[in-house]
């Protein structure tokens, strides 16, 4: 049988790598037939055919063959839907020659020392001239590519700059990436340089994954900053989605390259760009100090109009063989060094206060600015963090702005570094006006009026209206039908708000009645709502019974009790079983004298704090009733016990107290527990055995006095692994 002939499922057999074009594109057929109609069963019919592992595997199969062969991506391509989360890491690839960072100087004193430093090294007299290149320092992230035969073959990211992620397949899709180079290169080469998004691509993609949200989209994510979205769109398995990427490359240095086309960092760059690569067109050669701050400022003053991020200068010296003479230091080479830009600042005036309440209650002050540009964003908000930090008092409670507090009319010094979102850095107390008073935090909420308190030692004040507090119930929502809790596709942070501002949705079990309430034959239908249709409600309630069995940890993290995150909830789950079990045990926790509560702390990994937090969301009447009639629209499933394997320490309580040398207490605790035994944090008469790693202080003391049996950790190994 020739290849062009072998039959479908054959195909499926055939690497990536090996398969012909006309292969390739029966192939991208085929996927695209099973992909839909797996995509038809989970979201239409409610019955996947597929494991998740087994459609990612699909995806991943078809987005690596458009990859090879782009010209063959069909128009209803699956890559075009948004993805699942990476499941595999990236293949490693170890730099021939280490990528390296720069030294960072931050004025002209700093240039004066490192020129002089360079003269030094080389004993090159005042006299004679020493040429630099001067290359603006682009905010994105480095990428070296390998060129064989004039071929790329390989792209890896710096990593730890020994050791980078090999993206290949991805950065074949970057337009500024040549696969090819001229018949003029060398063998081999290695080209290294930034790649990056514009200021405009940014703009764009965040505008798309916005609208993603919008639409309830529970992968799409915003990106922070320019640099962040490159490397997300530049690190994604997909490399379909990377080719929907707008990522440009600038190509600046070289890693092995025993061939180089010139003696100079100058005529190199201006061979690489005969060769297809992109080169920044700011690059300039300058003959002394004067000519590199001149060009400095002069790019300082371009750079809001660049159309990407740039964070600074890069000099190097001009002649490679004063280059290789200069050498290294252990991670920074002599000849090379990054002149920073200062932080942007800019002055503002600081006309409100307003406080945001979180999901959590907590109360959050944001400045109301007059808009003000600062490197090119205009900003007219800032988070002041919380009310110390309006006081003038940092994080770690020691003072930030000494005697300056930060008064509503106050002339303000804004600052934008980096990725970093603006900030109110300080105040002008010469422009403070006469009536402007010292602010004063509320100490009630602004959205429910309950008391707003500060616990001991913490920063945050909180609103203690819990449910019944509307900040808190519609970002309880959110949270309850977010990723690890409740999953709700479809479901969004935006519908859930316009479904909670009409009073559809007021509580989690409003969402299960949202189908007998709004749907078909009832007068006010959610179909007939702005942004919704016949198609897109029947989806939704499709996903929400989809989700009326669920398991026991995913509703307890639902909940959004506070200190309780995805890994606690599962914790807490593991340990009581069923919904039954846990809300029994949480009733009777109510006393923290008793036993139940006694066994809650007595869980390992959970301390005073969030036992306390949990047994106080519960004793809460609001609660219990908002959470009675959820569970009423539930079928909470139980959390099966482990597999165990009979051993001596079946049913037994074990503690694990001390260092251990060759276990990690994860890996201790599944072990006893895969063996049947109850592990507990903390010593007591119940305790049938401990195991005293390096170092153990007062648990084996107490299990001495207690007549408790102690083992090693060697002794606690043998024994599991006899079990
Ligand atoms: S040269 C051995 N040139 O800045 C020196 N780096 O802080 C290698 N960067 O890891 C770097 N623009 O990611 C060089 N024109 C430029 C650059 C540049 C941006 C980045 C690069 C490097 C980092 C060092």
């Amino acid at each position: 049988m020739s290849d062009a002939s072998k039959s479908g499922d054959d195909l499926a057999a055939v690497a990536v790598a090996a398969l012909s074009e006309d292969q390739a594109r029966a192939e991208l057929a085929r996927l695209a037939a099973l992909l839909a109609q797996a995509d038809l069963d989970y979201h239409q019919a409610d019955a996947p055919t597929i494991s998740d592992a087994a459609y990612d595997a699909l995806k991943q199969r078809n987005a690596a063959i458009e990859a090879r062969f782009p010209a063959l991506k069909r128009a209803d391509s699956a890559s075009d839907r948004v993805g699942a989360a990476p499941l595999e890491a990236f293949g490693k690839v170890v730099h021939a020659v280490p990528m390296l960072s720069l030294g960072n100087i931050f004025d002209g004193e700093g240039l004066t020392d490192f020129i002089a430093s360079i003269r030094r090294y080389l004993t090159w007299p005042e006299g004679e001239a020493l040429v630099f290149t001067a290359e603006p320092k682009i905010d994105g992230l480095s990428l070296s590519l390998r060129y064989e035969d004039r071929k790329l073959v390989q792209a890896a990211t710096r990593g730890d700059g020994a050791e980078g992620e090999d993206v290949t397949q991805n950065a074949r899709t970057i337009a500024d990436i040549p696969n090819e180079l001229p018949k003029d290169a060398p063998d081999l080469i290695e080209i290294r340089g930034e790649v990056y998004m514009s200021h405009a691509d940014f703009a764009a993609l965040n505008a798309r994954q916005q609208g993603l949200i919008d639409k309830g989209s529970k992968s799409a994510k915003l990106f922070a900053n320019p640099r962040n979205a490159a490397a997300g769109s530049l690190r994604q398995l997909d490399s379909a989605i990377t080719a929907e990427r707008p990522l440009h490359f600038f190509a600046y240095g070289w890693g092995a390259a025993p061939d180089l086309p010139g003696q100079t960092q100058w005529d190199v760059l201006q061979a690489f760009r005969g060769w297809g690569f992109s080169v920044n067109p700011r690059t300039e050669r300058c003959a002394d100090a004067a000519a590199l701050l001149a060009h400095y400022h002069q790019i300082e003053e371009d750079r809001a109009q660049l159309g990407y991020d740039i964070d600074g200068m890069v000099y190097k010296v001009d002649r490679l063989d004063l280059q290789a003479r200069l050498g290294f230091r252990s991670r920074t080479p002599r000849w090379a060094v990054a002149h920073k830009f200062a932080a942007e600042k800019a002055y503002t005036v600081l006309e409100a206060i307003d406080i945001q309440v979180g999901r959590t209650g907590s109360l959050t002050p944001v400045a109301r600015l007059t808009p003000v540009t600062v490197g090119g964003v205009v900003v007219s908000n800032a988070t002041l963090h919380n009310e110390d930090y309006i006081r003038g008092i940092g994080g770690d409670g020691q003072p930030i702005r000494e005697g300056r507090d930060l008064r509503i009319g106050d002339t303000v010094i804004v600052q934008r570094a980096g990725d970093v979102i603006p900030q109110v850095v300080d105040v002008d107390l010469a422009r403070r006006p006469e009536t402007a008073q010292p602010y004063v935090f509320p100490q009630t909420c602004p959205q429910c009026g309950s008391h707003a308190v500060r616990e001991e030692g913490e920063a945050v004040r909180r609103c203690t209206g819990g449910l019944i507090c509307p900040a808190q119930a519609v970002e309880r929502l959110k949270h309850f039908v977010a990723r690890g809790a409740f999953d709700i596709e479809g479901l969004g942070a935006k519908q859930v708000e316009a479904l909670y501002a009409d009073g559809w949705i007021r509580e989690p079990a409003d969402i299960f009645r949202l189908k007998e309430r709004y749907g078909p034959g009832q007068m006010r239908k959610l179909e007939s709502r702005e942004g919704w249709g016949k198609k897109s409600a029947e989806n939704l309630f499709a996903a929400i019974e989809d989700r009326r069995a669920i398991g026991l940890d995913r509703v307890i993290f639902g909940l959004g009790i506070r200190h309780v995150g995805e890994s606690t909830a599962r914790m807490l789950a593991r340990h009581y079983g069923s919904w039954a079990g846990f809300a029994e045990a949480m009733a009777a926790a109510q006393d923290f004298e008793g036993e139940s509560f006694a066994a809650l702390l007595d869980i390992d990994g959970v301390g005073r704090v969030l036992a306390e937090a949990v047994v106080a969301f519960f004793a809460e009447p609001h609660n219990q009733e908002t959470v009675g009639r959820l569970i009423a629209q539930l079928t909470v499933q139980d959390v099966a016990a482990p597999q165990i394997t009979a051993s001596a320490v079946t049913g037994k309580t074990v503690v694990f107290t001390g260092k251990l040398e060759r276990l990690s207490r994860a890996e201790a605790k599944a072990q006893a527990e895969a063996l049947g035994a109850k592990v507990s944090g903390s010593v007591s008469a119940k305790t049938d055995l401990l195991v005293a790693g390096a170092d153990a202080g007062s648990k084996l003391k107490k299990a001495t006095e207690l007549g408790i049996e102690v083992i090693s950790e060697e002794e606690w190994i043998v024994l599991a692994g006899a079990g």
